[in-house]
Order: C-alpha cells, then sequence, then structure tokens
C-alpha cells in the first residue's frame, strides 16, 4: 500500500479516537466512524460533546469526515480501533464492545487491509483471541510473514497513551509503541504514525510486548496510589501530616510523587483487572495488583466513615443534611463522569436522605437522581463539604469562600489539599 493510498477509518471516535482522527485528518483522507449517532451529528458540526477540542481544530482537520453508517467504511483500507475495554460486574474483561466493533469491520474487511487496535489489551488479547474472531468474521485469514499479501489481512497494535485534559502531552509529543507480527505490516504502520508523531516511534518484538507494556503503565499508577493511599491512613492513625511527609519525602530525587485520593475512570482502576484475568489464566494468582485494586477501590467508604465518626464528635446530625462535593469527575479538567468515586461516597449517604449539591462547572448534564447539580453556591448553607476535584478553574475558590458557605458547625473534607489547612476539619 503506498502512502498516498491509505484511507482511514478511526473506529470510536470518543476520549481516544477523536484526537487521532483530528490529527490524521490533517495529513490522510480520514473517516470517524462510531455507533453512537448523537456524538456523530455533534462531530459533523464540528462540535466536540466531550467538550476536548474547539472548532478551530475541526477546522485543521481538512481530510476529516464522520459517519455512523457502515457503507462509509467500504472504501477504507486501515481501520485503528478506539473502542472502549471496560470490565463487567465481576470484574473481569468485557469485551463485547470489542467484538462489536471487529464484526463491523469484517463486513467491509478486504485483504491487504490493515486493522491496527489502540484500546488497552491484556496480553494476547489480539492474538489469541480477536485474530482467531476476525478470520472467522471475515473469511480471510491473518497474513503471517510467508503468506501472499493479496489474500490476507494485516494486523498492527499500538496503545494510546494520551491524557484526556493534559495539554501538555499530546499525539505529536508521546513516544509511541508499535507492533505487529508482520513486517510489513510494521513498516506500514511506522510510516503512517511517523506523519503525525515528533516523538520517538518504537518498535517492540510483538503485540503481546505492546499490549503488556501498556496495562503495566496504568497498573503501576494504581499500586502507587494504593501505596500512598496505606501511608495516609498509617499516619492519620499515628497523627502526623501525610502532605508534608510526602513533601519531606519528595526532597529526595528519586522519590515518586504520589498524592493520596480516589482512582477512578476507566483506565487506571480497570486495567489492573485486565492483567489480573490473563494472570489467573496463566496459573499465576497476582497478590500485589488485587490488594492494590481493593485498597483504592475502598477510598470512598474511608472518606465516608471518617464525615460519619467526626459528625458523632461534632454532633451534626447528617439525616437530611445538606451536603456538598466540590468537582465530580473522575481527575481534574475533565468532563468524564465515569467511574467517578465521587458517586460512591455519595450512594453510601443515601441512607441519611442526604440533599446532595454537585458543584462542577465541567459537567453540563447530570442523569443520576436525587442529585442537584448546582451554579450557585449558597451561604452558610452546608452541613457538609466535600472538596472532591481540584479542576484549574477551582483555583479561584478561596478558603474563605469555602468557610463562608458552610454552616458554622460543619465538616469540610479536602481530598486535595487545596484548602487552607485552617479552614479544613478532614483530610487523606
Ligand atoms: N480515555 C483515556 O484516557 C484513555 C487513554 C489511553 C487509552 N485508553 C483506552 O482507549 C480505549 C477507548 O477509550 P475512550 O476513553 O476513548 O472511550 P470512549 O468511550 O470515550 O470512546 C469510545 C467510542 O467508541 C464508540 N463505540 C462503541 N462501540 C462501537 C462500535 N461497535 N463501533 C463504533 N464505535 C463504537 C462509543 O460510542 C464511543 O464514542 C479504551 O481501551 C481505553 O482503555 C483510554
Amino acid at each position: 500500500m503506498r502512502i498516498n493510498q491509505i484511507k482511514l477509518a478511526i473506529i470510536g471516535v470518543g476520549y481516544v479516537g477523536l484526537p487521532i482522527a483530528l490529527k490524521f485528518g490533517q495529513v490522510f483522507d480520514t473517516l470517524g466512524f462510531d455507533i453512537d449517532k448523537f456524538k456523530i451529528k455533534n462531530l459533523k458540526n464540528k462540535q466536540d460533546i466531550n467538550k476536548e477540542f474547539t472548532k478551530k481544530e475541526f477546522i485543521k482537520s481538512k481530510k476529516l469526515l464522520f459517519s455512523d453508517k457502515l457503507q462509509d467504511l467500504k472504501d477504507r483500507n486501515v481501520f485503528i480501533v478506539c473502542i472502549p475495554t471496560p470490565i463487567n460486574k465481576k470484574k473481569e474483561p468485557d469485551l463485547d464492545l470489542i467484538y462489536s466493533s471487529c464484526k463491523i469491520i469484517c463486513k467491509v474487511l478486504k485483504p491487504k487491509d490493515l486493522i491496527i487496535f489502540e484500546s488497552t489489551f491484556y496480553p494476547g488479547l489480539t492474538e489469541e483471541v480477536l485474530i482467531p474472531f476476525i478470520e472467522k468474521n471475515s473469511q480471510i485469514n491473518n497474513a503471517k510473514e510467508k503468506n501472499k499479501p493479496n489474500k490476507h489481512f494485516y494486523i498492527g497494535y499500538s496503545p494510546e497513551r494520551i491524557n484526556p485534559g493534559d495539554k501538555k502531552h499530546n499525539i505529536e509529543n508521546i513516544n509511541k509503541i508499535i507492533s505487529s507480527n508482520n513486517k510489513y505490516a510494521l513498516s506500514l504502520m511506522k510510516k503512517i504514525y511517523s506523519k503525525i508523531i515528533n516523538a520517538q516511534l518504537i518498535e517492540v518484538s510483538s503485540i503481546k510486548v505492546a499490549e503488556a507494556a501498556k496495562v503495566i503503565e496504568n497498573t503501576q499508577r494504581d499500586i502507587n496510589i494504593a501505596l500512598i493511599n496505606e501511608f495516609s491512613q498509617i499516619f492519620k492513625q499515628l497523627k502526623i501530616d501525610t502532605e508534608e511527609v510526602l513533601k519531606a519525602a519528595e526532597s529526595k530525587w528519586n522519590f515518586l510523587k504520589f498524592k493520596p485520593g480516589f482512582v477512578g475512570g476507566h483506565c487506571i482502576g480497570v486495567d489492573p483487572y485486565y492483567l489480573s484475568h490473563k494472570s489467573l489464566q496463566s496459573g499465576y494468582k497476582p497478590k500485589i495488583l488485587l490488594t492494590g485494586r481493593k485498597i483504592n477501590d475502598q477510598m470512598p467508604l474511608r472518606v465516608f466513615n471518617e464525615i460519619i465518626a467526626l459528625s458523632k464528635i461534632k454532633k451534626i446530625n447528617l439525616y437530611k443534611s445538606n451536603l456538598l462535593i466540590i468537582g465530580a469527575t473522575f481527575k481534574e479538567n475533565v468532563s468524564d463522569t465515569r467511574n467517578s468515586k465521587v458517586f460512591d461516597l455519595i450512594k453510601l449517604f443515601k441512607k441519611y436522605h442526604a440533599n446532595i449539591y454537585i458543584y462542577d462547572p465541567h459537567i453540563k448534564y447530570l442523569n443520576l437522581k436525587n442529585l442537584k447539580l448546582i451554579n450557585n453556591l449558597k451561604s452558610n448553607y452546608y452541613d457538609v463539604i466535600v472538596y472532591a476535584v481540584d479542576h484549574k478553574i477551582f483555583k479561584k475558590i478561596k478558603s474563605s469562600k469555602i468557610k463562608e458557605i458552610s454552616k458554622d458547625n460543619s465538616i469540610i473534607y479536602d481530598l486535595k489539599y487545596a484548602l487552607d489547612k485552617k479552614i479544613v476539619d478532614l483530610r487523606l
């Protein structure tokens, strides 16, 4: 395939797929494909419902179109798959969306086409599960080194590392891992990605290495945060200020800078389960991975228990009280609320029939009963305030304002070390 013959399709234009589509759309004939009709309608109007990109960025992508129609995929010859890889209720990989996207590709796949997966996988998912699935559904075989390419399709895996909300690290400047089970496919991937990436392209020897590398990046973060969460529990028992301990320890060059807190979203809190699933299949029961997950998942309960304990000491009746959550997305500076642990904390207050107010200008809409998304904060009104997400836009909120909106006898919990210590009752 010559570089000027490439017709790209980005399958799934969400947090990962859209920036890729926008970037490739500056260089190649690119189609952003998604089954979400509402999303596609907005994207056609140059509107990103996730609020990550402005119209300006769409205008720069002159070769990019969007569609939810299968027939528009027919002339595509490179498919880049950016589909979610969540877990199910049993905390095992839920591959339904990946399978359904592969079925769509199979309907239009031709010999010589290249499929590149960018979603986060466990080691072996591409080669042991998806290649056979695609071969069966498309009736075309995957190209092994000695096969004649005109009868086979190619496969590649290149995990995505972008970090929504982070303006410093972007597609152009993040080193990108590329892998394939076929030399020609790998060289084609190199040509394609080098058109949009200024950073290093890191070729690894197998797809499994690339899959494993991605899944451990997020798992390492999860474990590190779990460790800091555990430190903060220990220091609370010992009545030592965790923030001060961390600052002191961080003065050593090789102490890793992590803060305690909630781990939500659909990557860091999910990917360790992908790795542990594969590890269990291989006969090894991971220990640290799942312990880290447990510690991080229990953080909302820990925060809740601390609030309850203090309410008893301060004689604050939490029944029908006013609870204010400042920041409810799963992390700073994004609008994404998926798997935000703030909602786990809120659920724990259910039995108190508390009035729950959420103040988060990043969130435009919340489809949850019994929650009030507010734009204005009331003076002397809240019994409990949890400062949960440290968005940049909150930097303007002064501690004095937090004090002003809380009742005289109230609880202020700062999960982010963002407020003045003097006005705060609880911190991690
Ligand atoms: N969001 C991140 O920060 C991030 C970073 C790196 C890697 N990842 C990984 O990238 C993958 C995608 O994550 P995301 O955050 O972009 O998800 P997302 O939910 O934001 O976007 C996925 C898109 O795929 C669409 N989709 C679902 N099924 C489809 C199908 N059959 N055909 C076409 N479109 C379909 C959805 O409508 C959605 O628009 C996941 O594996 C994730 O772990 C995410």
